[in-house]
């Protein structure tokens, strides 16, 4: 049987591990796939460095436009990044009737109900496991294994490079910008790592398995996205003290008013396993009606996990491409006429508990007045810890709250804030218990 035909576009570091993959596995990929799969045309900007990575059998160029519009081209992989031209690609290539596996989140959390619509529209597939979680099966998961169950929550340390950083700063005492700069180095970080340290990269891969797992378009609009560049060791460690470990999570839970979508750093007990999840590694929590909790653990970013995922992209489609489009597994899970628009619910409806850092005076009915204005708000308080005097007779007091809607939340911290003996803004966390 004739041989698949890969295009791959961007010879970077996934698009350089995917090469290598194919390569070193070609013969158990074949096994698999029922039939030869073999990188057939690479382009690259700079293309001696993708011809150095991909070997002189592969024609090597530098418009990925050659490959999307090659005739012999059977599935075309995007590696680029961004949605300027890597939009272009997918489209053209969807538009050309070629099958396009990608590992772009931005791409598919801002474009993908256009992209997956044209994609409908021609009868090609769009795969995208190495989107979400680096080299974790987790769409494979959601959309297939899990495809019995009404999934209630979905809680997830999702960005490898910000977990690499929260974890490397708490044991190593390592400095913020040098764990960055070596994130960067092993090839983890986005081109622009803003989008890791801020969130945006996780909210871009909640956007797309809130998408899976409850048949709804994407909506990264909606997300909520706080980042790690304003945690303190500070809070980091008051944190430990209580019996907590602050994560960056990605969370999306059903509920009866809407759907929450919110990427933060939150407080996890230090019993559970995502508490325990460190380095580049990621873990996504799924929790489904009838299976309950199901966790998935792997390695969240780099070349070689991630070209783990794209490779069984390719071999997916090569083992469907015979299939009819009508009795192939949905793009997001769910019939293309059966996503429903849930509302995604603003962050001052969401419900949470709460770690509070506050700075007051040190003297008598400041905690007083401080518990007052929580109970006014019907707000009730899990643990309470002073903190000596930290100078000027000022003293901190760290408050752990039970759930609460966020606005009132919002409002207490505001009428804190507004106490003569209160200086300073309130430092304020989000805690969840992930208890299933
Ligand atoms: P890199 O920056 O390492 O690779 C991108 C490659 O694309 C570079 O080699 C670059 O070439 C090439 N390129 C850029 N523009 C063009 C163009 N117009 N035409 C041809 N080639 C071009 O990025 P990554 O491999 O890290 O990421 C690729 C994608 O995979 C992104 O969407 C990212 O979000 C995603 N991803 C990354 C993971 C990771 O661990 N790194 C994990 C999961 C997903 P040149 O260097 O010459 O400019
Ligand atoms: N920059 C991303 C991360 C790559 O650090 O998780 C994997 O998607």
């Amino acid at each position: 049987m004739k041989p698949i035909n890969v295009g791959l576009m961007g010879v970077g570091t996934v698009g350089g591990g995917t090469a290598t993959v194919l390569k070193r596995n070609a013969e158990e990929i074949s096994r698999r796939a029922g039939r030869s799969i073999r990188l057939f045309i690479a382009a690259n900007r700079d293309a001696e460095r993708a011809r150095a990575v991909c070997g002189d059998e592969v024609i090597v160029v530098d418009d990925a436009f050659r490959i999307v519009d090659h005739p012999e081209v059977d599935i075309v992989v995007e590696l680029i990044g961004g949605t300027d031209i890597a939009r272009d690609l997918v489209l053209k290539a969807i538009a050309n009737g070629k099958h396009v596996v990608t590992a772009n989140k931005k791409l598919l959390a801002e474009h993908g109900n256009e992209i997956f619509a044209r994609a409908q529209e021609k009868g090609v597939m769009v795969a995208f496991e190495a989107a979400v979680a680096g080299g974790i099966p987790i769409i494979k998961a959601l959309r297939e294994g899990l495809t019995a169950n009404r999934i209630e929550s979905i809680a997830g340390i999702i960005n490898g490079t910000s977990n690499f950083i929260l974890s490397e700063m708490r044991e190593k005492g390592a400095n913020f910008a040098d764990v960055l700069a070596e994130a960067q180095r092993l090839g983890y970080a986005e081109a622009d790592p803003t989008f890791d340290i801020e969130g945006h990269d996780a909210g871009h891969k909640l956007t797309i398995m809130a998408a899976i797992a409850f048949g709804i378009p994407m909506r990264f609009e909606s997300c909520y996205l706080e980042g790690i560049s304003q945690l303190t060791a500070k809070d980091i460690a008051y944190a430990e003290e209580l019996g907590y470990r602050v994560k960056l999570l990605g969370l999306t839970r059903r509920t009866d008013s809407g759907v929450e979508l919110r990427v933060h750093p939150t407080l996890i007990p230090e019993s559970r396993l995502l508490a325990n999840v460190n380095g580049v590694k990621n873990a996504v929590l799924v929790n489904g009606d009838a299976v309950g909790p199901t966790l998935y653990y792997g390695a969240g970013a780099g070349a070689l996990p991630t070209a783990s995922a794209v490779v069984a992209d390719i071999v997916d489609v090569t083992r469907l491409l015979t299939a009819d489009p009508e009795h192939r597994v949905p793009h997001l899970a769910f019939q293309p006429d059966q996503l429903q628009d849930l509302p995604i619910l603003p962050i001052e409806e969401v419900v949470s508990s709460y770690y509070l850092r506050i700075q007051a005076i040190d003297r008598a009915g400041v905690l007083a007045n401080i518990t007052r204005i929580l109970a006014e708000h019907g707000i009730s308080i899990e643990a309470v810890i002073q903190k000596g005097a930290v100078g000027d007779g000022a003293a901190e007091v760290v408050i752990l709250t039970h759930r609460v809607r966020e606005k009132y939340a919002n409002q207490a911290i505001a009428d804190i804030e507004a106490l003569d003996s209160v200086a300073g803004p309130v430092v304020r966390l989000r805690m969840e218990e992930l208890n299933g």
